[in-house]
């Protein structure tokens, strides 16, 4: 009984629905709205490909990810096909237009590729910024990258840093004497008024104490013997103004000839050259690798702002259309 009941309510509801669809068909026309079609924003079309069939995965990858979007006219293809060296778009055989691709990319670090620094230097650019080119390129061939090396997503880029020999260095002399005669004079002048232990309100750090040697110690951070105007006093007093005693740029300039003057004194101390030493590695060399890493894998939209100025944000993903 109540199988009945439901087949006979779906009968119902068949009949009504075609009777709807014709009622919506008979407004279709007539009823005055207009339509506009969607802009068209895919790829002008690749009058596809006809040659031979790819001959590994890894070409199949590669027609996917790059050849199909460089090779139409407005991009790459109407100078780099059979004519035009390296022939990385070419129509007629995708297995020979693979291997010429292969010689300008560098799938270990896309960004690196010959193709994406041709064109990031100003190569045939389709969009207004050569860098948005390179960026979408670079993408393209991630995404071929990501195919052949079975992985997803950004990955630490490491780079080998530039290899230096270490050099002679200066180093703070151990007792004071030197500092007592070049820079104490200064901040035991100037600044004793609130960086010594014994002024009314004490102020740390106590790089003016009347003891030379607690001074010496306070002030050992505060001054850089390879680049004075670096030093913290020179740039408190010329960029800060903090508490000049008459006119900031000339007393800073006063500040960074005592550092020199004490700087100049100091012998830098050589490698001992009959010890076997590794290379050297600076600070800034060492901490390429904390940029990046982050887990993108399931990413909805990620906004770059790469082109950093103007008022347009490009596409730069690599997945078309954009
Ligand atoms: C109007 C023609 C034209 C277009 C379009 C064009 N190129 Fe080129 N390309 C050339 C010519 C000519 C050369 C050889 C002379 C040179 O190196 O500049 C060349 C050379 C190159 C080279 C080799 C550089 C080297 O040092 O060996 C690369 C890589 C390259 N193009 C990439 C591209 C990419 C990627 C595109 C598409 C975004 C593109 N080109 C679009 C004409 C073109
Ligand atoms: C009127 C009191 C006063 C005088 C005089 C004074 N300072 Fe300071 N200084 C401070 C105070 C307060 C701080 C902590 C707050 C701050 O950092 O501004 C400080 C902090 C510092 C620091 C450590 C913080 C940092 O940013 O590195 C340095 C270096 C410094 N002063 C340099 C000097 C020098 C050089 C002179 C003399 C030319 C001087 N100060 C004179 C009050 C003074």
């Amino acid at each position: 009984m109540s199988s009945y009941i439901s087949s006979k309510n779906n009968l119902m509801h068949a009949v009504f629905l075609s009777g709807l669809i014709i009622i919506l068909s008979a407004c279709g026309s007539g009823s005055g709205a207009g339509t506009s079609e969607n802009p068209l924003t895919s790829n002008p079309s690749v009058g596809n490909y006809t040659g031979p069939a790819p001959a590994t995965a890894d070409v199949q990858s590669f027609k996917l990810a790059l050849w199909d979007n460089l090779v139409p006219n407005n991009r790459c293809g109407s100078c780099h096909n059979e004519t035009q060296n390296p022939r990385f778009v070419r129509a007629d055989d995708i297995n020979l237009a693979y291997s010429e691709a292969n010689s300008i990319v560098d799938l270990a670090d896309p960004g690196n590729s010959l193709m994406v620094q041709k064109v990031r230097g100003g190569h045939n650019c389709w969009l207004a910024s050569d860098d948005a080119c390179g960026d979408i390129i670079e993408s393209y061939i991630s995404n071929w990258a990501g195919s052949a090396l079975g992985s997803q997503g950004r990955e630490i880029e490491l780079e080998a840093p530039p290899l230096l020999d270490p050099g002679s260095s200066k180093n703070f002399p151990a007792d004071s004497t030197l500092f007592s005669t070049t820079v104490y004079p200064l901040l035991n002048t100037y600044c004793a008024g609130c960086h010594a232990d014994s002024a009314a309100v004490p102020q740390s750090p106590f790089f003016a104490s009347t003891d030379v040697d607690a001074a010496y110690s306070a002030a050992l951070t505060r001054m850089d013997l390879e680049t004075p105007a670096n030093s913290r006093f020179v740039i408190r007093l010329g960029s800060e103004f903090h508490n000049c005693w008459d006119d900031c740029p000339s007393n800073s300039s006063a500040m960074q000839a005592a550092i020199t003057t004490f700087s100049d004194a100091i012998t830098p101390t050589q490698v001992d050259p009959s010890l076997v030493t590794s290379k050297a590695l600076s600070l800034v060399d060492g901490i390429i690798s904390s940029a990046g890493g982050r887990h993108e894998t399931n990413v909805i939209a990620l906004y770059e702002f790469k082109t950093g100025s103007g008022t347009t944000v490009y596409d730069t993903s690599g997945i078309e259309p954009s």
